[in-house]
């Protein structure tokens, strides 16, 4: 398999660990260990008990509980736990689709979302989120682009990178045109939890057998170093998830199990505080845009804690993006990491603190000014 190399990773590697602030993430500010436990109500030192033995394949008990009782009615038999929800996307990519079959993906998008199937030699089609019509998706394309009976349509909203997410009405018309044309369905839930104004949609599942979900700790909790998330399927699929995992990781911690079972039976007080926090920080993010409409462009996001700004008067946003990191020491991530057309924007995590998204913001205002002082300077 000759997989491309994940250019939003490589940026990370990079870059994530040697800035002072992080306006580029797609998740919301992480919390402590003392935090989560004062939010749960559970004693850290819980774990000195802890025996560390094997987990389940399919994930500890209590922690696939907690899951089916948040997300299928109580049902563990589709509720698979994994190393977040990367190493779930991983597994179904290599077992749903075969090479040769095709497969529907957003444009721009998470890159895993697509090119692991491609490494694979699947055909990707792509169904575009144009910046014009402010990154809707269209449902009538969508149409068209199934007419050859693709054998996946993989999707994400709350979207990353742009934010953008769709109304009730129009995830039954996806599920209507998944089951029409007899495509899995693949819904990424990883922001699902996190919307403004509107409230969260329901999994598609319960409307359609062929259908996975995938979830996470990482972006709506504040939870990125658990590296806990959790796939919805079919169970005669989980079952073979779970066959290839064995090869790889065989189950996840325990350790982090505890902390994640917390977390799931305490997401709505964690995620409400989240959104809070997220919520303000939106705001601040546009009002800095709209004091700067000649620089800077950028869509409401409707969930998510990420927007995709365009530059329109920067000549070449990856440089901007890399300056940006190593003169001034603030992460931002340059838009050619969700798809080759997107070279113009970058994505701007708002999910920080608030001292650290304005500390962010101030450093790419003046990355920008100083971009456009070079510009007069050579034009004189
Ligand atoms: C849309 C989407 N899905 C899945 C993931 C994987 O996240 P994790 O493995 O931390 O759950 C990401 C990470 O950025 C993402 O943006």
């Amino acid at each position: 398999m000759d997989i491309p190399v994940a250019k939003l990773e490589e940026w990370m590697r990079s870059y994530y660990h040697a800035v002072d602030h992080d306006i580029g993430s797609s998740g919301v500010r992480d919390l402590t260990v003392g935090e989560l436990a004062a939010w749960c109500g559970f004693d850290p030192a819980e774990l000195g008990g802890m025996v560390l033995h094997d987990s389940e394949s399919f994930g500890g008990s209590g922690l696939r509980h907690a899951l089916a009782d948040r997300w299928t009615g109580g049902d563990v038999a589709p509720v698979m736990v994994t190393h977040g929800s990367s190493e779930a996307i991983y597994l179904v990519m290599h077992l749903v689709p075969a090479p040769g079959d095709e497969i529907v993906v957003l444009d721009p998008a998470y890159q895993q979302l697509y090119d692991i199937a491609a490494g694979r030699g699947c055909r990707l089609t792509r169904w575009r989120l144009r910046p014009g019509n402010g990154f809707r998706p269209d449902f009538g394309e969508l149409r068209e682009l199934v007419r050859g009976r693709p054998r996946m349509i993989v999707v994400n909203f709350p979207h990353n990178p742009t934010g953008v997410s769709i109304t009730p009405a129009e995830q039954d018309e996806l599920v209507a045109i998944a089951a029409e044309c007899g495509a899995w369905l693949v819904w990424d839930n990883a922001f699902g939890e996190m919307t403004y104004p509107a409230a969260p949609l329901a999994l598609p599942r319960d409307r359609y057998e062929r259908c996975v979900c995938f979830g996470t700790l990482s972006k709506s909790y504040g939870l990125a170093g658990l590296r806990v998330g959790w796939c919805v399927a079919p169970p005669a699929l989980l079952d073979r998830m779970a066959e290839m995992r064995d090869y790889i990781a065989l189950y996840v911690s325990p350790v982090l199990e505890f902390f994640a079972e917390h977390a799931v039976r305490n997401a709505d007080r964690i995620v409400s505080a989240q959104r809070r926090h997220a919520a303000r920080n939106r705001r601040t993010l546009l009002e800095w845009a709209a004091a700067r409409p000649e620089s800077v462009r950028v869509v409401p996001p409707d969930g998510g804690v990420s927007a995709f700004v365009e530059f329109p008067r920067s000549p070449d946003v990856r440089a901007l993006c890399r300056n940006l990191a190593e003169k001034r020491r603030v992460l931002l991530v340059p838009g050619d990491c969700f798809g080759e057309d997107f070279g113009a924007f970058a994505r701007l995590g708002f999910g920080g603190t608030a001292e650290e998204l304005e500390a962010g913001l101030d450093a790419l205002a003046g990355a920008l000014s100083d971009e456009a002082a070079a510009e007069g300077k050579a034009a004189s």
